[in-house]
């Protein structure tokens, strides 16, 4: 028996489990989320907070951290392993970067930062991978001890806390990144402990075609998620009249998680639309369904794609599954011709990381990829997209 007839054959259930009509890689939009009474009562850290500034992306609440934080011309430590747009917003707003190591398990050592300190470092920049938080008490010690501003990226870290205090509320600067945890067609929200200088700006709002394009598509790959008839063929069309619409306005289209830092859309505010679905939200099945998921996914694929991280923290929220495999490629290729929606952790090796002085970020480059296990995962696609992975790890042994 060949080893991939063994992982079907080894199933626990008598048939194998069935493809579902579409696995979407990021939260859907269901219909009655655009519905009914809302109300901000409820919403979690940092929705709510007071000294927060919302923005259409992540990458422009950097932009304006950076800035408030007077870090032009100034040194910021940033780990060596990044997705690159975080990193523009921090080149954008005049920053100098240090890079401080990350381990191939997505660790960093306070020790190797302290020892990169040096007079012109201004700042500390801090990544979440995954909702997994970073050592941040340690962090903010050495920070305070050393003289440096904290920023948190929680891009990735929305919902997740340590010892009962969310993340993002540890650092002088923190930003989050809705629409990776929510189905909001965008959304970026930035803190600054000490209250930004300048009074309120008037913000612009997002594109109305850019907004209607992403916010049809995210109700699309719901539809489309649970059957109905021509979803897929509707949402393309949609997809396509948008992004025309939108280039036709003149502005770059920069749809949520690419690499684009656009300095003319750096004062775009959230939308009205993102502030409205949030409200819509139930934040405590959101984390309980991530966190149940991603246990899933690790007791079931932890011998042939084995997690970066491992067991989850008590009060993480995970954003994905993060794994590891050692023909990445090979089984990337396979799993994508399944269709198996499969994130890639970053393969790009960025010219500021100069290859050798980073093992630890190489090698997460080179065997990283990611599953999801967001909220609207069913028991039945996650069935299916473990014999996926089993299937595609072990044809390739
Ligand atoms: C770690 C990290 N920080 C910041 C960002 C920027 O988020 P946004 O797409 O909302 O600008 C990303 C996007 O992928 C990211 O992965």
């Amino acid at each position: 028996m060949t080893a991939v007839a063994e992982v079907a054959a080894g199933w626990p259930r008598s048939v194998a489990p069935a493809r579902p009509a579409s696995m979407p890689l990021f939260p859907t939009l269901w219909p009655s989320m655009m519905r009914g009474a809302a109300s901000a009562a409820g919403l979690p850290f940092p929705l709510t907070d007071p000294g927060r500034r919302e923005f259409s992306f992540a990458r422009y609440g950097i932009y304006a951290i950076a800035r408030a934080l007077g870090l032009e011309g100034r040194e910021v430590l940033f780990p060596a392993f990044f997705h690159c747009v975080e990193l523009d917003a921090l080149l954008a707003a005049g920053a100098k970067i240090a890079l401080y190591p990350i381990g191939a398990d997505l660790q960093l050592d306070p020790q190797a930062i302290a020892d990169r300190i040096g007079p012109r470092t201004a700042a500390l920049y801090v990544i979440h991978y995954a909702g997994f938080p970073a050592p941040i008490r340690a962090l903010r010690t050495l920070c305070r001890d050393r003289g440096l501003a904290l920023i948190e990226d929680c891009a990735h870290a929305l919902l997740s806390s340590v010892e009962g205090q969310p993340l993002g509320s540890f650092g002088d600067g923190a930003v989050f990144s809705l629409p990776k945890s929510l189905p909001t067609p965008d959304g970026g929200i930035a803190l600054l402990r000490g209250g930004w200088s300048e009074g309120a700006r008037r913000q612009r709002q997002p594109r109305r075609a850019w907004l209607a394009a992403h916010t049809a598509s995210l109700l699309l790959a719901n539809l489309q998620m649970r059957h109905l008839p021509a979803a897929a063929e509707v949402r393309a069309v949609a997809l396509r009249m948008g992004k025309a619409a939108y280039a036709a306005t003149g502005a770059a289209y920069v749809p949520m998680g690419t690499p684009d830092f656009d300095l003319a859309q750096a004062d775009t505010t959230m939308s009205a639309l993102s502030r409205r679905i949030l409200m819509r939200q139930d934040f405590a099945t959101i984390v309980a369904r991530r966190r149940r998921n991603y246990r899933y996914l690790l007791e079931r694929l932890d011998d042939v794609a084995p997690p970066i991280v491992g067991a989850l923290p008590e009060e993480g929220c995970p954003l994905f599954y993060p794994f590891r495999v050692a023909r990445r490629d090979a089984v990337l290729a396979r799993l994508q011709a399944q269709s198996v929606p499969l994130g890639e952790f970053w393969p790009e090796r960025h010219p500021m990381t100069p290859d050798g002085e980073f093992p630890g970020v190489n090698e997460l480059r080179a065997t990283a990829l990611w599953l999801p296990c967001h909220q609207d995962m069913t028991q039945e696609a996650l069935e299916w997209l473990v014999l996926q992975v089993r299937q595609a790890v072990l044809g390739e042994r």
